[in-house]
């Protein structure tokens, strides 16, 4: 039965581009999901659009010498091509800077300002006196009262995922200016969370929620159980749309207030420029809305953004928050600042119209239950073990058969023997059971379902050898060929929400893209004949290719040198020890030493055992430098040598001195050393 859907995936924020994360996380499965629906022929509405609002835009704005604006074009631009890029099939892609969402969210504002569903309150706020301003949610960094990270952010603490106010911090700090703030009264507005708290838990913990993933259900329930809130909905910044009330001026609303209202102003867009109704989409009791989302805004989609719809009191509430875990790249947490990430632009460019490899290793890997891990070499594997192996193995046999003897002319089936009667009810069954799993928003499971179609399609040929039975039985080799074509067809069909650019090719190879070839998700389950006798099929073309060795090599190099560059851009500074005095100082009797000859301690991996000419005396110094020097690349060297240490023995050799070193961002040890040659013995001072 049809019904109207409306499908929403987090807007992202529009402060750098997005990566595999965001992609496996939200909007791979969001776009499978909305494909599907509207493949099994429903109403859908799938929304979008960046979040351009929030102070982490305002800091990276101040950070490069440009304003908000700036920024959020910049990326908005670039978000938007990936999807396009990547086969999001968004109805709408808006921006929440478009008059139409400032309108709608200073509408959804005054509406509950005036059922007073807000209450108005003089707090005090952090504020940062040099830079005249209020330190809301990223302008500061403290220590988290949960669980002592000493870098949590005001409104979130990435460590524990707690939601935070930047007066909960211990510790507070300005991310302008580093200053301690000091407390300053402010008017805000907040929704009072705990008077919707009944609601809520009938509606989630009571209702028919329970279906929801355990993941969301379970940070649902605590946080209920634990209180709810007020929560303020305004801040003291210029970035952001204008409270619209008396008393408003100079402050804005929360990112977190106005974002999802975007959902809304996006299909109102979306409507205007269709010609249709929004309100259905929004308001209608039989519309089923499904947010998707990353782990880390649940709260949002499942209290606070609900708590607002139901305060207004004209929506529908969500149906499901499919919320997903995180992504992991290589064994370590995605992260932008890091540049620890695979970003969408360049995997691009590295694997020019691969989009779908990507989509299918992301989904078959999806984050879906648990944090998981994505590896290049799991990426080749999915390619090389199944892409190639399997799904474009199996097409490519069809296709180079079916012209090879019959000219690309789908052959007539004479009698079906049993393994063909099974099969082809077995082709028949996979719309339903794909269609389970992603009911249940398992995407990985219908992924590999998806490739299972095919995977019997392969194991059907390799049974039946064709192409050793076209020189013995001409009928029964059509008849294979026929069924063979059926698969192929079904898997056209099926995989268009997984894959969507091959599912495209492969309906051209077969030239089933006309109307009245063409087959719909529920053609499969109910139609025979899927390609007729008789129909032309086109020439065959390779749907993936084999990826190397080399290939991923590459990006492991280039994961590896984002690490380095990191290394080096964070060394810490140690703090500076107690402070000595002048006499301290001279008791050090510090020498340009010359090295005569050098050794390995043996059975060690770090001790090189040296001969050093002090200008006193030729003296030996164990040192740990063997993991930076080989012997022969010392000997001669100039050094600064601490020569009044107490000697100590070392692996049974006395040393009777220490070497100066300082330490590259590398790891490599370096001399502190004289810059020109100089005399053995010299005093440094
Ligand atoms: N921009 C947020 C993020 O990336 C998501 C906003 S979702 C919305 O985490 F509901 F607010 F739109
Ligand atoms: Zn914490």
């Amino acid at each position: 039965m049809s019904k109207r859907y409306t499908i929403t995936a987090a807007l992202p924020y529009t402060n750098g581009p997005i990566h595999i994360g965001h992609l496996a996380g939200v909007y791979v499965p969001a776009d499978i999901y909305a494909r599907y629906k509207r493949l099994t022929g429903n109403d859908v509405a799938f929304i979008c659009g960046s979040d351009e609002h929030g102070v982490p835009i305002t800091i990276k704005a101040k950070k490069e010498g440009v304003t908000p604006q700036d920024i959020v074009d910049k990326y908005h631009a670039i978000i938007k091509k990936s999807f396009e890029d990547f086969g999001i099939t968004f109805d709408n892609y808006s921006r929440t800077s478009a008059k139409i969402h400032h309108d709608t969210a200073s509408e959804f504002f005054k509406t509950l300002y005036d059922k007073h569903e807000f209450v108005e309150e003089v707090t005090e706020q952090l504020y940062d006196e040099e830079a005249n301003q209020f330190l809301a949610d990223r302008f500061v960094t403290g220590t988290c009262p949960k669980c002592s990270n000493e870098e949590a952010y005001g409104d979130q603490c990435e460590n524990c995922g707690s939601s935070l106010n930047a007066t909960d911090l211990i510790n507070p700090k300005s991310a302008i200016t580093g200053n301690v703030p000091t407390l300053k009264e402010t008017k805000h507005w907040f929704l009072p969370l705990n008077k919707h708290e009944n609601f809520l838990r009938e509606w989630i913990l009571k209702g028919h929620k329970k279906d929801w993933k355990p993941n969301v259900y379970g940070q649902v329930k605590s946080w209920i159980d634990d209180g709810l809130r007020p929560r303020a909905v305004t801040r003291d910044l210029d970035w952001g749309i204008p409270v619209p009330v008396p008393g408003g001026e100079g402050k804005v609303l929360y990112v977190w207030f106005d974002a999802p209202i975007g959902y809304i102003s996006a299909t109102k867009e979306w409507a205007a420029s269709e010609g249709k109704d929004w309100e259905p989409y929004w308001k209608d009791e039989n519309t089923k809305l499904v947010h998707f989302i990353g782990k880390d805004n649940i709260v949002f989609h499942c209290i606070i953004f609900p708590a607002m719809l139901k305060a207004e009191g004209s929506y529908i509430l969500p149906d499901n928050v499919p919320a997903n875990e995180f992504l992991n790249l290589e064994g370590n947490k995605l992260s932008t600042s890091k540049n620890w990430a695979v970003w969408l632009p360049d995997y691009l460019e590295d694997f020019p119209n691969q989009q779908d490899v990507l989509r299918y290793a992301l989904t078959a890997n999806a984050p879906e239950s648990k944090d998981n891990d994505f590896t290049w070499k799991d990426f080749q594997a999915r390619n090389n073990n199944e892409l190639v192996a399997i799904f474009g193995n199996f097409i490519n046999r069809v296709v180079v058969l079916t012209n090879k003897y019959y000219d690309g002319i789908v052959p007539e089936a004479s009698e079906f023997s049993e393994v063909d009667n099974e099969t082809l009810a077995a082709v028949k069954a996979y719309p339903s059971v794909i269609e389970s799993s992603i009911e249940r928003y398992r995407f990985r499971e219908a992924s590999q379902e998806l490739m299972n179609l095919a995977r019997l399609g392969n194991k059907y040929l390799a049974d039946e050898e064709p192409w050793k039975l076209i020189k013995t039985d001409e009928a029964r080799t059509k008849t294979i060929m026929f069924v063979a074509l059926q698969i192929a067809s079904a898997l056209a069909t099926l995989s268009e929400p997984f894959l969507p650019f091959t599912s495209n090719k492969l309906k051209s190879i077969l030239n089933v893209t006309s109307s009245a070839v063409e087959m719909s998700w529920s053609d499969i389950l109910t139609k025979d004949i899927l390609i007729p006798s008789g129909h032309q099929i086109g020439k065959g073309e390779l749907l993936f290719s084999k990826i190397e060795d080399k290939t991923i090599q590459e990006q492991l190099d280039k994961l590896e040198a984002s690490k380095k560059a990191n290394e080096v851009a964070n060394k810490e500074v140690e703090p500076q020890k107690d402070i000595i005095t002048f006499d301290d100082f001279t008791k050090l009797d510090m020498r340009v030493g010359t090295i005569l000859e050098a050794e390995k301690m043996p059975k060690t991996k770090k001790l090189l055992i040296l001969k050093v000419d002090t200008g006193i005396d030729t003296r030996t110094i164990v040192s740990g430098i063997a993991e930076s020097f080989t012997p022969e690349e010392v000997i001669g060297k100039q050094v600064t040598v601490l020569v009044n240490l107490a000697p100590r023995a070392l692996r049974g050799v006395e040393s009777e001195g220490m070497i100066l070193m300082t330490e590259t961002s590398e790891g490599k040890l370096v001399f502190v050393n004289p810059d020109t040659t100089v005399n053995s013995g010299l005093s440094i001072s």
